[in-house]
């Protein structure tokens, strides 16, 4: 707690309120408002782009020197030295584990891997072309139905027990939405491969023939993995908190949090900046898109450009760019031209005075849609593994949320402005 005091003065009647600041370890300090509104007065921030929303003690953002650590650890070290695993454990537990804890983590999630055999009915329910969002948002809910020992938020073990549970069998309902699509049998996890290349095998294997994931690609899918799993309190994070306030069921929490990740604006972006390569076809069409990027009149927006956090540069996305030209290399697939118009596009956008006047560089989803075609990863897949990496950070938000001794019900209040009183006036029923 800081030793400094905002005063609030109204210019017209003279009144004035004292209000403490709050200092974290790192990062603007904040004016603690609670007190506000038992003295009738409310703060107005739409987007929440001025609102701390809670403290919490898991990931760190500075936009403007594009720094992201995880528990204190740069994202740039933890991408390289580390893997999804433990850095699910960090994220949860707050420190890496020994290789003990590693090694123990590891065999729960493997047990875990499984989902109920019954839950295999729910996807047969859906249309064959359900995009995976869709099936995942239905499907992790429906785990709620299945594990009701592990729904008790209050309970600290039901809490382990669920954080667990859904570490563990996303990444195989996600990789099952996609063979459902695709009309194959549904593979089961394999506890033998490592969490990343085990999805490879979810997605790719069939039961006709040896399936070994290639080792370049597999760490490149944990990279992607790791570059995701948590960025503070992000819209779909919010959206678990907020959920998770209640007292809700923790499955049907992080089907919450899938379906505000599944917009474009957040991580439907990796698949929108697919389908905008596409649309632009060819480099000779790039100036044509950045001027409806700039024109106010037109909705369009260059995918995977801009973010509300970094206004210089998004670590992750260095990261992934380096990725993108490693798998790509791997691949031979330097010359795949979808791949050349992304690197044009980025080159003509960050030259581009408006670009740089508002600040809009490529974000992680730029490249991470790039790596993941080149896998053989559809486009309508892109969010589904933006999904599954994020349940790690969303299950720590929200187990750090409920364990708070600050956890209330998330109730904001709003500014009012539609008609004032009015009286009812009876319609003329005789017509
Ligand atoms: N293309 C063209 N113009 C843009 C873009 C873009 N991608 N992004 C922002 N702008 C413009 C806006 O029109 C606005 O202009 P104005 O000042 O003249 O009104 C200005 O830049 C600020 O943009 P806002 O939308 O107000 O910024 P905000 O912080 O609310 O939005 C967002 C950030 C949603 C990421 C936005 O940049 C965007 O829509 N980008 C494209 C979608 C995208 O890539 N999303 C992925 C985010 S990363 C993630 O979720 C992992």
């Amino acid at each position: 707690m800081s030793t400094q005091k905002v005063k609030i003065t109204f210019s017209g009647s003279g009144r004035q309120i004292d209000l403490p600041v709050i200092e974290g370890t790192l990062g603007p300090e904040a004016i603690d408002t609670r007190s506000l509104s038992s003295q009738g007065v409310l703060t107005y921030d739409p987007g929440f782009l001025s609102t701390a929303s809670c403290a919490s003690n898991i990931t760190f953002i500075d936009g403007d020197a594009g720094l992201l650590y995880y528990r204190g650890y740069p994202i740039e070290q933890l991408a390289e030295h580390s893997d999804f695993l433990e850095v699910a454990y960090l994220l949860s537990f707050g420190e890496l584990p020994t290789s003990e804890q590693k090694a123990a983590f590891v065999e729960k999630i493997g047990h875990q891997t499984m989902v109920h055999d019954q839950m295999a009915n729910f996807f047969h329910g859906f249309r064959r072309d359900a995009h995976p969002m869709a099936v995942m948002v239905g499907v992790v809910g429906a785990m709620s139905a299945f594990y009701r020992h592990s729904a008790d938020p209050f309970d600290p073990a039901q809490r382990e027990s669920a954080a667990l549970r859904l570490l563990a069998k996303v990444p195989t309902i996600a990789a099952w939405s996609y063979k459902y699509n695709i009309g194959e049998p549904f593979m089961y996890p394999q506890n033998r491969f490592s969490y990343s290349e085990n999805f490879l095998h979810m997605m790719f294997a069939t039961p006709c023939e040896d399936y070994q994931p290639n080792p370049i690609l597999a760490r490149a899918l944990d990279r992607i993995f790791i570059l995701h799993a948590d960025h503070e309190q992000n819209a779909s994070s919010s959206t678990v908190r907020v959920a998770g306030s209640s007292g809700a069921n923790p499955f049907a929490c992080i089907a919450a949090g899938i379906a505000c990740l599944w917009g474009p604006l957040h991580g439907g972006a990796n698949e929108a900046t697919l389908k905008m390569l596409e649309q632009i076809g060819d480099a000779s069409r790039i100036g044509e898109f950045i001027k409806r990027a700039k024109d106010k009149a037109d909705s369009f927006r260059l995918m995977g450009f801009g973010h509300r956090v970094y206004k210089n540069m998004d670590p992750r996305a260095a990261i992934m760019r380096q990725t993108c030209h490693e798998v790509l290399n791997e691949l031979g697939l330097n010359d795949d031209p979808l791949f050349n118009l992304a690197l044009e596009l980025e080159k003509i956008a960050l030259e581009d005075e408006y670009f740089i006047d508002k600040k809009l560089y490529p974000n992680v989803d730029f490249y991470s849609g790039i790596v993941m075609r080149a896998m053989g990863i559809p486009n309508s897949m892109f969010t589904a593994i933006f999904a599954l990496a994020r349940t790690a950070g969303w299950v720590a938000q929200w187990k750090e949320m409920i364990a708070s001794p600050e956890h209330r019900i998330a109730r904001p209040r709003q500014l009012y402005t539609g008609a004032t009183r009015r009286d009812f006036v009876t319609i003329d029923r005789r017509h």
